[in-house]
């Protein structure tokens, strides 16, 4: 049996990979290994949305080097976004890697690893690949990333995933539900559904919003989550399907990107900011104690300080519970990359500061405001930072920590807050 040493970058998308890649290796005959030192294969599970993320898989890559030349035997590779971003770059500038392999090729990676040590390129994007046949291997816990589409079709003009992921396409419903029922069996008591879009479901006959009522459907699956959706396809019937079942979180990741309509329409969002403060309403009108978490860009190009302020008015205006907020960051391929940068990276930096301290205070105000609530944990395992504490979910998907006692992971616990920061709710089993 040959062992396979996987290291992934990037989003839950490729954590997800990295599982069905585990899963498909194994029934080939490869065994999973947590140390490189050992492995006969070591393969880097890439991302490629910023420039930052593909400068660390190539510092990465120059250390496991270090392997290969202690065992020649090694076969050396990337998989995903940046594999397939670079594809031609790295061929050439890094010859002593074995192989690259997008995203859609890893069907056919156990037969490429096997054909002996010559080094190999599969880039191939492939409109119908879902892996719907192919079982992951999961990490353990109480929670299961489900894939249930792939790609994605709006080209935003900054975004790099179009261009390595490939268009958008569906896992048939029936086969979702089947996966989710073995979960289910399996012990898992949360799915979270991932897609790059992943509202823009629809396999032919079942859209997204039917998807979630069916999934509310499996019995003794406990929560149901979901991310990313687009705003655009955020349609009235996902509203009512995420307002009527109660095993779907409320919660919802909504990435905006920016306030300024001027910027929003060279990104080629597809709304407006008041249509997105517009959704904003619906969504909490249907759903009660909503929680909501953005993505937001600073620095775009043409991206002026009236501009950055309408981003912060926004913000102030939605009050998030949550952002991941980054600096633009140029990618070969995209519409965005031939317009030229406006905003110096120094600015870029002022900018980013500004939003997350504004964040951090308004973070931290909501979830001081839970103080003396007593939301229902689902308990995941043991606290990082306080022995003899356990951590685990909110339905708002907040961190919830506390003395442990007799909980188990699995268990939903009814834990009474009584501290709060910006990040993680503390108190006690109420
Ligand atoms: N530069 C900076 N951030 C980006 N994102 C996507 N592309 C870029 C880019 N070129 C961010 C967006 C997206 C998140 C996953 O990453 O905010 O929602
Ligand atoms: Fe990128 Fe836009 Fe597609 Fe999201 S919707 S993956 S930001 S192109």
């Amino acid at each position: 049996m040959r062992s396979v040493y996987i290291e992934t970058y990037g989003c839950q998308m490729n954590l997800a990979d990295t599982e069905l890649l585990f899963g498909h290796l194994g029934r080939h005959g490869y065994q999973r290994s947590d140390d490189p030192a050992g492995a006969d294969v070591i393969l880097l599970n890439t991302c490629a949305i910023r420039e930052h993320a593909e400068e660390r898989v190539l510092g990465r890559l120059g250390e496991l080097l270090r392997h290969k030349a202690r065992r020649p035997d090694v076969q050396l590779g990337l998989a995903g976004c940046m594999a397939q971003h670079l594809r031609d770059r790295l061929r050439e500038q890094l010859p002593f890697v074995d192989f690259i392999v997008g995203p859609d090729a890893y069907r056919r990676l156990p037969t490429l690893l096997g054909g002996g040590r010559d080094p190999f390129v599969d880039v191939t994007l492939d409109r119908s690949e879902t892996y719907a046949d192919l079982t992951p291997q999961r990490e353990t816990g109480v929670r299961a990333w489900v894939t249930i589409m792939r790609g994605c079709d709006k080209f935003c003009t900054f975004c790099v995933v179009p261009y390595v992921r490939g268009r958008e396409r569906s896992l048939p419903a029936e086969a979702i539900i089947a996966q989710v029922r073995q979960l289910v069996a399996d012990g898992y008591r949360e799915v979270v559904y991932l897609g790059q879009t992943v509202n823009a479901y629809r396999d032919g006959v079942v859209g997204f919003g039917e998807l979630l009522r069916r999934t509310q459907a499996v019995e003794g699956l406990e929560r149901i989550r979901f991310t990313s959706p687009h705003p655009s396809d955020m349609s009235a019937e996902v509203i009512d399907a995420m307002a009527r079942c109660d095993k779907v979180c409320p919660q919802l990741h909504l990435p905006v990107q920016s306030g300024s309509d001027r910027v929003l329409e060279m990104m080629e969002r597809g709304y407006t900011s008041v249509q997105y403060l517009a959704l904003v309403e619906r969504l909490r009108a249907a759903i009660p104690d909503l929680a909501l978490t953005t993505d937001i860009i600073v620095g775009f190009p043409g991206e002026t300080e009236d501009d950055f302020l309408a981003t912060v008015q926004l913000m102030r205006a939605v009050r998030y519970d949550n952002a991941f907020m980054f600096k633009y960051s140029a990618r070969s391929g995209t519409k965005a990359f031939k317009w030229a940068e406006t905003v110096s990276d120094a600015e870029k930096g002022g900018r980013l500061q500004t939003i997350i301290a504004l964040q951090e205070s308004q973070a931290a105000a909501i979830n001081r405001a839970l103080i003396g609530s007593t939301p229902e944990v689902l308990v995941e395992g043991p606290a990082r930072r306080r022995t003899g504490w356990s951590a685990g979910k909110t339905p708002q998907f907040k961190t919830a920590v506390f003395p442990t006692n007799d909980a188990r992971p699995g268990d939903l616990v009814r834990v009474r807050v009584q501290e709060a920061t910006a990040h993680t709710l503390v108190g006690c089993a109420a």
